[in-house]
This record gives C-alpha cells, structure tokens and sequence, in this order.
C-alpha cells in the first residue's frame, strides 16, 4: 500500500507519520509541499506519488478566524478535498477523508448517528460540509468521510495544551460547562485512520471519537487531575464553571455534539477506549518527552 498524507505537520497528521503499519510506503506532505487548494499541485502530487490511498488531514481549522475568513477556509476545507477526490479518481486510489462534528447545529439531545441531517452553525462548518459532500459526490465506491471531534495531542495547538499552559501559569481558569461533546486523541484517530485506509469496503460517512461524552469543563477538570497525578501540575489548580454567554467567541459552536460511533466501532471491531483513557496516555507522553 502507497499512502500519501496532506497536512502531515498537523496533530493528525503527525500522528498519522508516526503510527504508519509496517510495510506501508508513506508520503506525508504539509501545507509547504502540497497546498492541497491547488488543483495542479493536487494533480501533480498523485501523478509523482502514485498513491493507493490518500488521506487528507489538511484543513484550515481556526474556528474563529473563518468567519471573517470564508474564501480562505472554502478553499482549504471546500475546494481541497474536491481536488483530492478529482485525483484519487484519475488514479484509482481510496480517498480517505476527515471531517468534523461542526456540521451539526448541536440542538440534538442523543448522539448523532452518520445519517442525521446537518446544519452548520458557522463558516467553518459549511466549509467542511462543502468538502465531504465534494468528496462523496466525486468518488463515492472509493471514499470515506470520518467525522470527528474536540481533536488533541502531545504537539500542536489544542484544548489540552492551551489548559496546561494556562493552569501552570495562573493556577486557575474559567471553562465553558454547556457545550457537550467527546475530546479525542489524535493518536486514537489516527489508528481509526489506518484500519479504514486497508478496508475499502467502509464508505460513506463515518464517526469516530474516543468513547464517553463531557464539557469543556469535564474535559479540564480531568486535565488538571491527570496532570496532577503525572507531576505535570500542581494540585491545587481551580477550575471555574462558565456559561457559553459569559465566554463570547466569533463562531458559534454546537451546544451538543456527541457522535454515534456504533456504526463503525462494529464494523472495524475496534478497542473503543473512553476519553479520559487517552487523556492520560497523551499525558504521559509530556513527562516522556515534553514536545514543542
Ligand atoms: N482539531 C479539532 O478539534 C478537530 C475537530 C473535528 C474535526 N477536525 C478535523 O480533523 C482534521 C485534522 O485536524 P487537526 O486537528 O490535525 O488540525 P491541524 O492541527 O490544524 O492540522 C491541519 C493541517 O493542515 C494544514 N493546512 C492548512 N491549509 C492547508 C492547505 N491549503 N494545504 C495543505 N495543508 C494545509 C495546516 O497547516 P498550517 O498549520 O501551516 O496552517 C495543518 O498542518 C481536519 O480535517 C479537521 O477539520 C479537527
């Protein structure tokens, strides 16, 4: 198998490199080697590379910014993943794709099954939604489409890392307790990934997070007692409860974003493992080897 990765320098695609099977050949190029909003460069990237598989974990992911920011984020979350899939079909490769929980308006008070119908709150949302349905509608025999959610890790710019950077710091923070979802580990995901990458007969869409649901403030209070545990924090760390209202964002987010994940957990007869599982395994990389 001849995988080729997009956004290989991001959290899932860093995992991705380092958790690559055996007797994979793997090409994981970032946004410097392949601008994957570039038709060309999309074209002739497959046409050196010859992939089997692609996955694509570029995206432009500020939430925030894309509101102000809509070509920028279509470009990237819209109009990539259509390039991609163009590709994939001229070569017959599998395209397997990201996508996220924000295609849902979070009104629902169960978890979303793969088939719900959505409704993004925001620009990046739409955009995303534009990607998967590009890529659904180009190559659906040769595709699948995983939504995840509240993605971390060891490296990058997430949830955990701003928390640990902000409780070693001021020894207190104020977290949002009304929105609801699933934090998963990019590691988690990336597994997910690559079983998908070998079984070309899952496609259409998909969900997988880590297992279990919580708020922002869980997530934290969970953070700060890891961290705790490992030596990384302090014990005595306070974290405040907030509403939604009393943390303004340019983005509206979905107040109820859990993913039904039956589907696919069965169908790959994957190890599910709780949230709080992989937070602890994340942090224990930190003590390991801190990452920049
Ligand atoms: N993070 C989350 O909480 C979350 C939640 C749900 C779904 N997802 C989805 O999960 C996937 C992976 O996200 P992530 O968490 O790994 O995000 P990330 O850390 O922001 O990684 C995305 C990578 O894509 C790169 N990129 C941006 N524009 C590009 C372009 N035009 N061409 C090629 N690469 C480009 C970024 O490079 P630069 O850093 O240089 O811009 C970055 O390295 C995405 O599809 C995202 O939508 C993420």
């Amino acid at each position: 198998m001849k995988v080729l990765i997009t956004g290989a320098q991001g959290q899932v695609g860093r995992c991705l490199l380092a958790s690559a099977p055996a007797g994979v050949t793997v090409a994981g190029l970032g946004r410097a080697q392949l601008d994957v909003g570039d038709g060309d460069a999309v074209q002739r990237a497959i046409e050196t590379h010859q992939p089997s598989v692609i996955i694509n974990a570029a995206a432009y992911t500020a939430v925030d910014r894309a509101e102000t920011e809509v070509d920028a984020a279509r470009r990237v979350n819209g109009l990539g993943p259509r390039h991609l899939a163009w590709a994939a079909a001229a070569c017959g490769a599998r395209l397997v794709h990201i996508s996220t929980d924000f295609v849902f308006d979070g009104r629902a008070s169960v978890p979303y099954p793969p088939e719900a119908p959505t409704a993004p709150l925001g620009v990046y949302g739409r955009s995303k939604l534009e990607g998967e349905q590009a890529v659904l509608e180009l190559l659906p025999a040769a595709s699948v489409v995983v939504r995840t959610a509240w993605v971390y890790a060891a490296h990058g710019a997430n949830f955990m890392r701003t928390m640990l950077r902000v409780m070693a710091e001021k020894g207190q923070v104020r977290v949002v307790a009304d929105q609801i979802g699933t934090p998963t580990a990019a590691d988690s995901l990336a597994a997910v990934l690559w079983v998908l990458a070998s079984r070309p007969e899952v496609t259409g869409r998909q969900h997988f997070t880590d297992a279990g649901v919580a708020s922002w403030y869980d997530f934290a209070v969970a953070i700060a007692e890891e961290a705790a545990a490992l030596g990384l924090l302090p014990a005595d760390v306070q974290v405040q409860a907030i509403g939604t209202a009393d943390y303004p964002t340019p983005a509206r987010r979905p107040g109820y974003s859990v993913l039904d994940k039956r589907a696919l957990v069965a169908a790959l007869a994957l190890q599910h493992r709780h949230w709080r599982v992989s937070l602890r395994r994340v942090l224990g990389t930190l003590i390991a080897a801190p990452k920049a």
